[in-house]
């Protein structure tokens, strides 16, 4: 069987099974299979699997046709440019959340050795990503997860920023660490209405953790906390960044604004969903 055999037959295999994006996911598994990037699959198109590649490709495929997550199934999964471990410990990092590491790292980056605080930091993506493109910050990242925290110790070790990156394992719905005020605080916290996790799709209900799903009844449980104990913990001039579901920046405002915060400005992501709160503790 040639690869672009294995290709065709593959994209027919997760279209049937639902999944999207199935060239795509096909694509990026046959890349990972035969070691090369997924534009030059082309040039190797011709060539016949070999034996050892054959068992890998079937072992990812029919994963895959189970509706594992791709990333789960490679172990990795990009996000900002950089490539993060990741396992059923953790979220799969999102793309609308890249968004949100890079309005935290510019904010860090135009000050002397800024302090940031990630909350709910997971595989560390927005830890990692920030410490990494704001290179004097230091990083506070909190996580109600131990296995959550290894992975993200991992991905620091990983990317060479461990040494500034300070790992917490609590519960941020009862207290932030107690490390001083912070230039930023950013989260992206469990979201989903409790209700809804059940509606998901396979691969998010099934293979997430429900602990970073999981917002409460509303969805907004960690908004009203973050609202009422995080303005407090900002510099002066600190920032805290919040992404937000589809939905609900207008009650995160409103409760930011109620524990007396100043939104700045609501960002929207690639498909102009309002994604991004930006809020300074400075109602003045
Ligand atoms: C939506 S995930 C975000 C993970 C990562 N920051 C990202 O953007 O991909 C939310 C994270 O919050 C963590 N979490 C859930 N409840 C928490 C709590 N009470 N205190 C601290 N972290 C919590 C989860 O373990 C999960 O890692």
């Amino acid at each position: 069987m040639t690869i672009r055999t294995a290709l065709q037959e593959a994209t027919t295999a997760l279209e049937r099974a639902g999944v999207e994006n199935a060239a795509a996911n096909a694509e990026w598994m046959m890349a990972d299979v035969i070691g090369c990037s997924r534009p030059a699959l082309p040039l190797h198109w011709a060539k016949p699997l070999e034996p050892a590649q054959i068992q890998r490709w079937q072992s990812l495929l029919t994963g895959r046709t189970n509706r594992i997550p791709l990333q789960h199934l490679l172990g990795t999964a990009q996000f900002c440019g950089l490539e993060f471990e990741v396992n059923r410990s953790v979220l799969v990092p999102r793309p609308e959340t890249e968004l949100l590491a890079e309005a935290a790292w510019a904010v860090a980056a135009v000050k002397e050795s800024a302090v940031v605080l990630d909350v709910g930091t997971g595989s560390g993506c927005l830890a990692v990503a920030v410490a990494a493109h704001a290179e004097e910050t230091i990083v506070h990242a909190l996580d109600v997860s131990p296995a959550a925290l290894n992975m993200a110790r991992a991905n620091a070790e990983r990317h060479g920023v461990a040494d500034r990156i300070t790992f917490h394992e609590g519960d941020a719905l009862r207290a932030l660490p107690s490390v001083g005020l912070f230039d930023v605080i950013v989260s992206n916290p469990p979201y989903i209405p409790s209700l809804e996790i059940e509606s998901l799709q396979v691969e998010v209900r099934d293979h997430d953790p429900r602990l970073a799903l999981d917002g409460g009844a509303d969805g907004l449980d960690f908004y009203r906390s973050l609202a009422r104990h995080s303005l407090s913990r900002l510099q002066p001039d600190g920032r805290l960044l919040l992404e937000v579901g589809d939905g609900q920046a207008g009650a995160v405002v409103e409760l930011i604004t109620a524990q007396g915060g100043r939104v700045l400005e609501v960002l929207p992501d690639l498909n102009n969903i309002e994604r991004i709160v930006v809020a300074s503790a400075d109602n003045s």
